[in-house]
């Protein structure tokens, strides 16, 4: 079976998946119907639920998120339309030099490359046009949206869909504020220029899945990540307890959230970003889409003034957003014309 692919998609043996973990709820399953009821400033309990999600697992589930369904089917619709295309036609919005954001056929997690294509487009285009601070910066990124013809739908199903994820993700960083102990409005300051992004995520029946990923094992660099994962299933989270892989079951129409480097920094480590990776299989497509959370490209992050004290200094030492975006695409974009391999 290894013989019929590429070697570059192999994991080392340690790596490997173990295909008949059983699949869990695993995760926490928060309810956020609270906030939508008109009494709403009695949030206590759900506050203590998100702290002990975020503390004792990097990552739960929400449902009665107010996200409206049809927009999130209108935005998988396109996706699978757009994704069905001959691969020619995808590659016309490739990302590249020119810009960080569209179509990517081989994307590498810690050098292995993953068992998957996607599409990235970014929500606050096209305000950014570079991911660095410093005008004469070598390690620039250009990032604006480079839209298919194909699905006509295309383009609004992502801005609508951008508009209602923005909103959860306030609501979210609000009670992560609350759940620190801070006021809610504590990350509202990260709001504005915002480099947030929505991944489209595609991972083919692949015939190897005992070797190979869809996403090998890696933690989020940004702030917060919202993820819609369909029926089919295949994320795996390292339990903090014991270390072990856990298999995240698909809950319909339930978002997955968590914490990523960013927030881990601004928490000054009292949150911690998580490994996670994905696992496919010879029979089924999967599809999911990720709302990645993260502020302006020229934002320092480092732990919020109130996280520290004598007691508790600083754990990171400030860095710059924008410049740490922009190295890791350059180094994506040196693999990229060598490795020129169909899914
Ligand atoms: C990711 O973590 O990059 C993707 C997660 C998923 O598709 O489930
Ligand atoms: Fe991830």
């Amino acid at each position: 079976m290894q013989g019929e692919v590429d070697q570059s998609f192999i994991q080392a043996l340690e790596h490997r998946p173990n295909l008949s973990v059983p699949e869990a709820q695993g995760i926490p399953l928060i309810d956020l119907s609270v906030l939508n009821s008109p009494d709403n400033h009695n949030i206590d309990g759900l506050v203590l639920e998100i702290r002990n999600a975020c503390k004792n697992w990097g990552f739960f589930q929400v449902i009665n998120h107010g996200v409206p369904l049809e927009k999130r089917h209108k935005i998988e619709n396109a996706s699978r339309k757009f994704f069905a295309q001959p691969l020619e036609e995808k590659r016309k919005v490739r990302r590249d030099e020119a810009s960080a954001l569209g179509y990517y056929d081989t994307e590498h997690t810690k050098n292995v490359r993953d068992w998957k294509e996607l599409f990235d487009y970014g929500v606050q285009n096209p305000t950014l046009v570079s991911a660095s601070s410093e005008p004469d910066d070598k390690e620039v990124v250009q990032w604006f949206n480079r839209l298919p013809e194909y699905p006509p739908e295309f383009r609004e199903a992502c801005e609508e869909y951008a508009k209602d994820l923005e909103k959860l993700a306030y609501k979210l960083m609000e009670l992560i504020a609350l759940s620190l102990g801070l006021p809610a409005n504590s990350f509202c300051n990260f709001y504005r220029d915002q480099t947030s992004l929505i991944r489209l995520n595609h991972y083919p029946p692949c015939p190897v899945p005992h070797l190979a990923l869809g996403v090998g094992r890696h933690k989020d660099s940004g702030a917060l990540t919202i993820l819609a994962q369909d029926d089919v299933g295949g994320l795996e989270v390292k339990r903090k307890s014991d270390g072990e892989w856990t298999r995240v079951k698909p809950t319909p129409d339930a978002y997955i959230i968590n914490v990523g480097d960013i927030l881990q920094a601004w928490s000054n480590e009292i949150y911690e970003s998580v490994e996670h990776r994905v696992v496919v299989n010879t029979e089924k497509e999967r599809f999911s889409i990720a709302f990645f959370f993260n502020p302006a490209h020229y934002t320092m992050v480092k732990p919020l003034d109130e996280l520290i004290n004598e007691k508790n200094p600083a754990k990171y030492r400030a860095y710059n957003w924008g410049k740490f975006i922009a190295t890791r695409m350059q180094s994506n974009f040196k693999k990229l014309d060598v490795e020129n391999i169909q899914v």
